[in-house]
């Protein structure tokens, strides 16, 4: 199993890291030899999507050979992709909106073989008054329209960061979608 971490979020250390490091802990627990690749995302200069769509008329992958470009194969070959940032203005975070648009440009197939998931939090206390579940929902729509598995993975920081049970609840996750994939 290969699993491409595409952590998205400014700090390497905050909330949402902590959660994404507890349903990876989880996913270890049952797939201790997988390959976990940490993409880096956080640090990458990825360009705007451009929507020429010569990727899927004429080249086959984007057209833009920059620091999206570079991770395409990893993220092509990989059967899980983790998708994680924190939850702003009510949504998925630009820098991960940015990252999601560029996988557009990925060569054909790409987006049909694996698992998808997507880990956030947010600082109000309440999950839907959040906006959470406005990126929640569009990573469940995307995987529905590509027939793929789909794990979400959210927590609420408004009571002081991340609790020990959301802590727990990730790790659960990500053990049972580890186990789930047979490879
Ligand atoms: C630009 C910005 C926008 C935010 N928008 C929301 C929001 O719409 N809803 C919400 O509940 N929290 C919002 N927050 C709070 C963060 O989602 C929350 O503090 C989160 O846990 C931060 O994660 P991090 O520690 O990984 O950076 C926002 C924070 C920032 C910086």
């Amino acid at each position: 199993m290969k699993v491409f971490i595409a952590f998205a979020g400014p700090r390497l250390k905050g909330n949402t890291a902590q959660l994404m490091n507890a349903f990876i802990d989880g996913m270890k627990s049952q797939k201790p030899d997988a390959e976990y690749i940490d993409g880096k995302v956080y640090q990458k200069k990825i360009n705007y999507c451009r929507g020429c769509e010569m990727c899927k008329t004429t080249t086959g992958v984007c057209v833009q050979h920059d620091e999206m470009f570079d991770m395409y194969d990893e993220i092509f070959d990989s059967d899980v992709l983790i998708m994680a940032a924190p939850t702003y203005w009510f949504n998925i975070s630009g820098q991960l909106k940015v990252f999601l648009d560029r996988l557009y440009g990925m060569k054909a197939g790409g987006m049909r073989n694996k698992a998808l998931v997507y880990i956030t939090t947010f600082g109000d206390v309440d999950e839907y008054a959040s906006g959470a579940h406005n990126a929640v929902n569009s990573i469940k729509e995307i995987s529905e329209y590509l027939s793929v598995p789909y794990c979400a993975v959210y927590a609420s920081t408004g009571m002081g960061g991340v609790s020990k049970a959301a802590l727990e609840k990730a790790y659960k996750q990500g053990a049972e979608l580890a186990k789930s994939i047979k490879k």
